[in-house]
């Protein structure tokens, strides 16, 4: 298998199975892992339940998205890129996710939630607790 199909598999690329790829391939796992981080999409840890999207682009910086991801940060004890202790939620930033007239975005899964405060942002994820979605 090469990464995609593992990461299709497995959501990620555990890491038993990217030491056999080096087995296999006769790889360093350094170089092994040079390629998984380079590309982005290739993760080396697996994602919670839910991925939340920050958008980092201009039209959402100029809007406060900078204020709208620490205060997710916050309320969700985690990382940039980290997922919640509980497995609900990851973390992550992104360019433009195109809806810039909506700024600051983030996408939460499939749905965009737009014109967000540190406060509204807060709310969407206590909804998810309080509403059983996460
Ligand atoms: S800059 Fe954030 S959606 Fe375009």
């Amino acid at each position: 298998m090469h990464n995609q199909e593992i990461q299709a598999a497995y959501g990620y690329l555990p890491k038993d199975v990217l030491d056999k790829m080096c087995e296999k391939t006769g790889m360093f796992p350094t170089q092994v892992m040079g390629v998984a981080t380079f590309y982005s999409q290739f993760r080396l840890e697996p994602t919670g339940e839910h991925v939340i999207k920050i958008c980092f682009g201009t039209a959402c910086h100029v809007n406060g998205a900078e204020k709208v991801a620490d205060a997710l940060a916050d309320e969700l004890k985690v990382e940039f890129g980290g997922t919640t202790k509980d497995g609900k939620f990851t973390l992550e930033t992104v360019a433009c996710l195109g809806c810039c007239s909506l700024a600051p975005v983030i996408m939460i899964d499939e749905e965009a939630y737009g014109r967000l405060t540190p406060d509204s942002a807060r709310k969407i994820i206590r909804d998810y607790y309080e509403t059983g979605r996460a």
